[in-house]
């Protein structure tokens, strides 16, 4: 295994931030794994494990070891799939839906690993990970202890994990239980009218299709237009302060749910007036207004500018508080 000694991450993480790692490996097995926590438990050096880098916003230079998770392997035994951390997730979600099983075609082209999935319960349009989620196993990053979780080990939330707030385990592989009988989900707004519109029956592979599609209509490409996809949560509020909001803007989308009521972030920073806002090279993409940009050369303090002047401007206009989506390195 070669470790690399002060590695730009420039190309590691998708939102193409400068930032530079004390000490980088990138791992294919898990013997590899053993070998990089070895590496940096003798140095007394803290690991970060990153997988394709598409969730993450590096905000400073990484002490320590960086692992890439590549991890790779999947396997199939009817409804069950285990797979690896460092495999692709949409190349995961395609295996699925070419064997007719069910359960993760609304999360195709959802950018990132396989390992990465859990840490912040990836979900679109009706299906979150934790649906179809059965255990995963990881490994401590301080002791080497290898210990498997079952879903509510996970504590599964909106956009949320154990993993997210105790980042010292390393997933290795997951487990998943999908539905040989081909049900799928189709109630989700967007991919409700997409459908209709055009007369499709909703199967496993017709939902995959349409999901695509309005991805790449609807969102910006990372590999094109770097970014990490929705940058902040969709706001969780009483019911009583989504009554009263609506007063005011009556046009504003709620969303009930078991918890209370969710707003549109989106919403919420389009009507603010931000989309395009921007500081030097970083700026609110003109196509979704939850998706923050990086033109070119945009640094983590410009990025901190425009977080703060979204964050302020929807709170003042709004009253609601914007917690940021992906996971912060500062
Ligand atoms: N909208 C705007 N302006 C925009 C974009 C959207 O006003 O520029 C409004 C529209 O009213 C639209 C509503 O926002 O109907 C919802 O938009 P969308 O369906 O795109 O969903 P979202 O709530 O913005 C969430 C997830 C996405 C996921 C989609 C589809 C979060 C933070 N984001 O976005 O997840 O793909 O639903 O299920 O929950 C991600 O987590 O990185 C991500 C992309």
């Amino acid at each position: 295994l070669e470790f690399l000694p002060d590695l730009s991450l420039r190309n590691y993480n998708t939102l193409r931030l400068d930032v530079r790692a004390q000490w980088f490996c990138r791992i294919t097995n898990e013997p590899d794994l053993g070998e990089a926590i070895e590496f940096a438990r003798t140095r007394n050096l803290p690991i970060t494990v990153l997988g394709e880098g598409s969730n993450v916003v590096l905000l400073n230079h990484l002490a320590g070891l960086v692992v890439q998770n590549g991890i790779k392997g999947v396997s199939f035994d009817g409804g069950r799939v285990l797979a690896a951390a460092g495999e692709n997730w949409h190349g995961l979600v395609q295996q699925a839906v070419q064997r007719k099983l069910g359960g993760i075609e609304n999360l195709a082209l959802i950018p990132g690993t396989v390992g990465a999935a859990p840490i912040q319960n990836i979900g679109a349009y009706g299906v979150e990970l934790s649906d179809i989620f059965s255990s995963l196993k990881a490994i401590h990053s301080l002791t080497g202890e290898t210990a498997e979780f079952s879903a509510s080990d996970c504590q599964f939330a909106y956009r949320d994990s154990l993993f997210k707030h105790e980042r010292h385990w390393i997933v290795s592989s997951i487990a998943l239980q999908l539905l040989p009988d081909s049900k799928t989900t189709s109630h989700y707004p967007t991919l409700a009218s997409y459908l209709q519109d055009r007369a499709i029956t909703a199967t496993v592979e017709s939902v995959f299709h349409a999901v695509s599609e309005i991805r790449r209509t609807r969102l910006p490409d990372p590999a094109v237009e770097p970014n990490v996809g929705s940058f902040f949560k969709n706001p969780l509020v009483d019911a009583a302060v989504a009554k009263e909001l609506r007063r005011s803007f009556p046009e504003m989308p709620v969303f009930e749910v078991v918890e209370g009521c969710k707003l549109s972030a989106a919403w919420l920073i389009d009507q603010a007036g931000l989309k395009g806002f921007n500081i030097g090279d970083i700026c609110v993409s003109e196509k979704h207004a939850l998706v923050i940009i990086n033109q070119g050369d945009g640094s983590p303090e410009e990025l901190v500018g425009v977080i703060r002047e979204v964050q302020s401007l929807v709170a003042e206009r709004y009253h609601v508080d914007l917690e940021v989506e992906p996971q912060i390195y500062e």
